[in-house]
């Protein structure tokens, strides 16, 4: 069982960070095999529609993508992370599900499976915002979903958490990050007991 992590906030070590550390170590604690790949670290350009993916379903820009779309491959399990900025996703999130198009085109216009090989796949949801108001995390859930359904992934769930604005918010809340430990093994148990 491979658990991908996918770091989507800029800030290293912030809410989101830390809630993402707990559910792999969650997962990790159940035998699986985690990586996190921490977005901001790496070169990935927003998709310009240059329509090159579409007799493919490969995306002609070689940057860190490259990389990313085989982690995608191997996983098991996805585990996305990115606080809330300007009502949705990071920039940095954001780019990296735009370069999803390429899967979007193998899947619906070359009849493909969209990550190359069809297993079982599911994937979690992970946010932050600083702020407290209704609708706080729907236009980034509407954002997520549609990827996770591009790519065949079930959704399993999302831990998310507002009011949480300062770096390290979060460890003041009374059990998120046990709930984000839970979660990650919860994730990778679910699999085991079916
Ligand atoms: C560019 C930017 C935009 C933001 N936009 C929002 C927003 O629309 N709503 C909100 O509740 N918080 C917003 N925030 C606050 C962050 O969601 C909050 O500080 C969060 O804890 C950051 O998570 P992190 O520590 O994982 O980076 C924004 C922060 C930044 C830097």
């Amino acid at each position: 069982m491979r658990v991908l992590g996918i770091a989507g906030s800029p800030r290293r070590r912030g809410n989101t960070d830390l809630l993402l550390a707990e559910v792999m170590r969650g997962a990790a604690s159940q035998g699986a095999e985690v990586k996190t790949i921490v977005l901001s670290q790496l070169n990935i350009a927003p998709c310009q529609h240059c329509d090159g993916c579409l007799e493919t379903g490969r995306c002609k820009v070689e940057d860190d993508m490259q990389m990313i779309y085989d982690e995608l491959e191997q996983a098991d399990r996805l585990v996305l992370a990115s606080p809330v900025h300007f009502m949705g996703v990071t920039a940095q999130t954001k780019a990296m599900i735009d370069r999803c198009q390429a899967l979007w085109v193998r899947k619906y216009r070359l009849k493909l499976p969209p990550l190359g090989n069809e297993r079982e796949r599911k994937g979690l949801f992970v946010s932050v915002g600083g702020m407290k108001i209704a609708n706080l995390f729907q236009p980034a859930l509407a954002t997520v979903k549609s990827l996770f359904k591009v790519l065949d992934i079930a959704y399993a769930g999302e831990l998310l958490f507002p009011g949480m604005d300062e770096k390290g918010a979060i460890k003041g809340h009374p059990d998120a990050l046990k709930q984000a430990f839970i979660t990650g093994q919860r994730l990778v148990e679910e699999t085991l007991s079916e």
